[in-house]
């Protein structure tokens, strides 16, 4: 059974009892404070300022759930507009708004975003603050060393995993990005856009593209469903025989299922049009399966989206890109390397964003960090940094840094 630390003895124990009791929205001091009752809390929602990010964390929706169960939340004048949700929305559902960042981050016990927080942002990060975003250390040295130094609690959604190893807060962005990095593939293959100009379904006569997908999880599936339904011949390769085998049986069309190995992926890579990187190994630095040799292997004109990069890619010659910049060409194999893909499409991925962490919200907001991690074990995987502390044993490996866990097996 898993069990929080409570023993007397133990050192990270004492640090993390001591610095969750600072996040009780009792004992907070000054503003903050102010007409809180028992079980409310203050959220802060700030704009994204990530290049082209127009997502939010709360839809005007989830403000009015939140409110009605009795906190209070603190909008940044604008931050819904990219996803198409006005400020009086907000202030419809009972929202405050702000219109500056520093209101918001300086005024809210808990800080719920979209994207890590950007540089500009660090000056925000506190002992007495939560943190409920992605976060994604493992590719983030400088973050992770900040959010150390403040104390911050922060709580990465991409880490918050159930018993059965599935992580509910990031399949839904999972999702979008894997609809869309066939839709990528798709555009890139033009030649207007400098692909090798071949249409991803073919015609009758003609063969369809090869879109090779590296990684048969929550973005590969979705990747290969889309691909498949345009026409393409979709490889997917995997270490899990289980998955393949449950692919195989769900998914109709022109499909080959391949297990992960060096010849697979060599074979593979070379004959692919497009390659979708989408590999996971949950908190850690993705392992580079794409060597820079299979790269210059590809035909000129094919194209790679690594949707992996936000944990440091899956392809030796990937590197991050921007919405605003997208694309780069080595040895004329096209890459789109974007970190935050769902962002392109900030409606749908607001809405389904909420679907998953609203219930989250509401736990950590009713009873407190403290009480919320006691009652649920899948939010103590989600804690990254706590008092000062690192409870992410994939983000310590990634980084060199000495693993604290918040509780024993
Ligand atoms: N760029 C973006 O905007 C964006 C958006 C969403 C998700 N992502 C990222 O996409 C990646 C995949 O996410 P997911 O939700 O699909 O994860 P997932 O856990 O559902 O799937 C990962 C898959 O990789 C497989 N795998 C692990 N090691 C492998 C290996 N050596 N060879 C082949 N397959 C291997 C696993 O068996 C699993 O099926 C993550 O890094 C995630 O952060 C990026």
């Amino acid at each position: 059974m898993t069990r929080l630390e409570t023993c007397g003895s133990n050192i990270p124990c004492l640090v993390f009892l001591r610095a969750a009791a600072a996040f009780s929205p009792y004992e907070r001091k000054g503003k903050r404070n102010e007409r809180l009752k028992r079980g409310s809390m203050l959220i802060g929602v700030p704009k994204e300022i990530k290049d082209h990010e127009y997502r939010v964390a709360l839809t005007p929706g989830s403000v009015g759930t939140l409110v009605r169960a009795g906190h209070k939340i603190l909008v940044q004048s604008g931050a819904g507009e990219g996803s198409g949700f006005p400020d009086d929305e907000y202030r419809s559902s009972g929202a405050i708004l702000f219109p500056e960042a520093a209101d918001i981050w300086e005024g809210a016990g808990m800080v719920m975003k979209v994207k890590e927080p950007q540089p500009s942002e660090y000056i925000y990060l506190r002992n007495d603050l939560i943190l409920f975003t992605y976060l994604h250390l493992a590719a983030e040295p400088d973050l992770t060393r900040v959010l150390l130094d403040s104390g911050t609690a922060a709580i990465g959604y991409e880490t918050v995993q159930l018993d059965n190893g599935t992580l509910p807060l990031l399949m839904p962005m999972s999702e979008v990005a894997g609809r869309m990095s066939a839709q990528i593939v798709a555009h890139y293959l033009e030649k207007e856009n400098g692909g090798r100009g071949k249409l991803l379904g073919g015609v009758p006569g003609v063969r369809p593209a090869d879109v090779v997908i590296l990684g048969g999880g929550i973005v590969g599936s979705n990747a290969a469903k889309i691909a498949l339904g345009m026409g393409a011949h979709v490889t997917i390769i995997d270490t899990s025989s289980d998955r393949l085998r449950y692919l195989d049986e769900v998914l109709h069309g022109n499909l080959t299922t391949l297990g992960s190995n060096v010849q697979n992926i060599a074979d593979s890579v070379n004959r692919a049009d497009g390659l979708v990187g989408s590999v996971l190994i949950p908190g850690a630095k993705t392992p580079k399966l794409v060597s820079r040799e299979m790269v210059a292997a590809m035909k000129p004109g094919s194209v790679i989206v690594d949707v992996a990069i936000d944990q440091g890619g899956c392809v030796e010659t990937a590197r991050p890109t921007k919405h605003s910049d997208p694309v780069y060409i080595v040895d004329e194999v096209i890459h789109y390397c974007v970190t935050n893909m769902p962002g392109a499409v900030p409606r749908t991925s607001t809405y389904a964003l909420n679907n998953a962490t609203l219930p989250y919200a509401l736990k950590i907001a009713g009873s407190g960090l403290m009480d919320a991690l006691k009652a649920d074990i899948s939010l103590v995987r989600g804690v990254n940094t706590l008092g000062g502390r690192l409870a992410s044993r994939p983000v310590a490996e990634a980084h060199g840094l000495e693993y604290i866990p918040l509780f024993r097996r």
